[in-house]
């Protein structure tokens, strides 16, 4: 399903370029895989921290009417970046799900929530998103999409494996998305989604690893839109690497 045929009516027309979203970025990993010893949204990429980075990539959209950020617990540097940039920062949880949820509890209370458009919730660690896909998730969301995820195809051949190792089936890649974020929902959509989340059993909680699955588990039909290759993940030493050579292509 694309974004251009809507299956829900819940359009609303907001003024081209109007404030009329809520961003959560979330920040609060350690950042284990990096390796660096500190939370990843910590790290220097280019002379700025990674939390920096994706606030710029929030602030060069220009749609934000607020910023949330999810934070490790007591990150005095990382609440001093969200205070710089008009960010509210929110203590995180230990899975990025119970991060999205403690955003959220911190979103339920704003008294402008009645005139949001939707809710973009954006992993600092794509902090190199640029805002076209920002926009493609908005525009989706203003033409009624209630859950939208900027997607790539995938390139590589793709093998489901049983738990010996060995190779149960192969997918046909043609059907195949890798996922990225900013993800986008209806505010009370994902509400719902976290709420039905939290009584999930844990095992089967652990298993979810965006907020799309949740709406998917809520039956909630999740719209796609084109994702970039410079939204990356920076994950491993790798990663950073590139995310390194794409700034620079960047400002040269
Ligand atoms: N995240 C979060 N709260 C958590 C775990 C993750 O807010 N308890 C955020 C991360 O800060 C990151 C995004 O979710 O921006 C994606 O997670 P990931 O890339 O796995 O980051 P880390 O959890 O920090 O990395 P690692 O898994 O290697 O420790
Ligand atoms: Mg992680």
């Amino acid at each position: 399903m694309t974004a251009s045929s809507p299956r829900t009516s819940n359009a609303r027309s907001s003024a081209p370029g109007e404030r009329a979203f809520v961003v959560m970025v979330v920040a609060a990993g350690s950042g284990e895989r990096l390796g660096h010893g500190m939370p990843k949204a910590r790290v220097d990429l280019g002379g700025r921290t990674i939390l920096e980075r994706a606030l710029e990539s929030v602030e060069a959209w220009g749609r934000a009417a607020r910023v949330v950020v999810t934070l490790p617990a007591g990150d005095a540097e990382l609440a001093e970046v969200c205070r710089r940039h008009g960010a509210e920062a929110v203590e995180g949880g230990g899975t990025r799900a119970a991060s999205v949820a403690a955003g959220l509890e911190r979103i339920a209370g704003l008294p402008e929530r009645s005139g949001l458009r939707g809710i973009l919730v954006h992993d600092a660690a794509r902090c190199l998103a640029p805002p076209a896909v920002f926009d493609a998730v908005a525009a989706a969301l203003e033409a009624g999409e209630r859950a939208v995820i900027p997607v790539l195809p995938v390139t590589d051949t793709v093998k489901a494996v049983d738990a010996e190792g060995y190779v149960a089936s192969t997918p046909q890649r043609a059907g195949l998305r890798i996922v990225q974020t900013p993800q986008g929902f209806d505010l009370a959509t994902l509400e719902a989604a976290h709420r039905e989340a939290a009584l999930l059993p844990a095992e089967v909680a652990l298993g979810i690893t965006d907020d799309a699955m949740l709406a998917e588990t809520l039956g909630i039909p999740v719209a796609t839109v084109p994702g970039s290759e410079e939204s990356l993940k920076i994950t491993v030493p790798l990663d950073l690497l590139l995310a390194r050579t794409l700034l620079e292509g960047r400002s040269g």
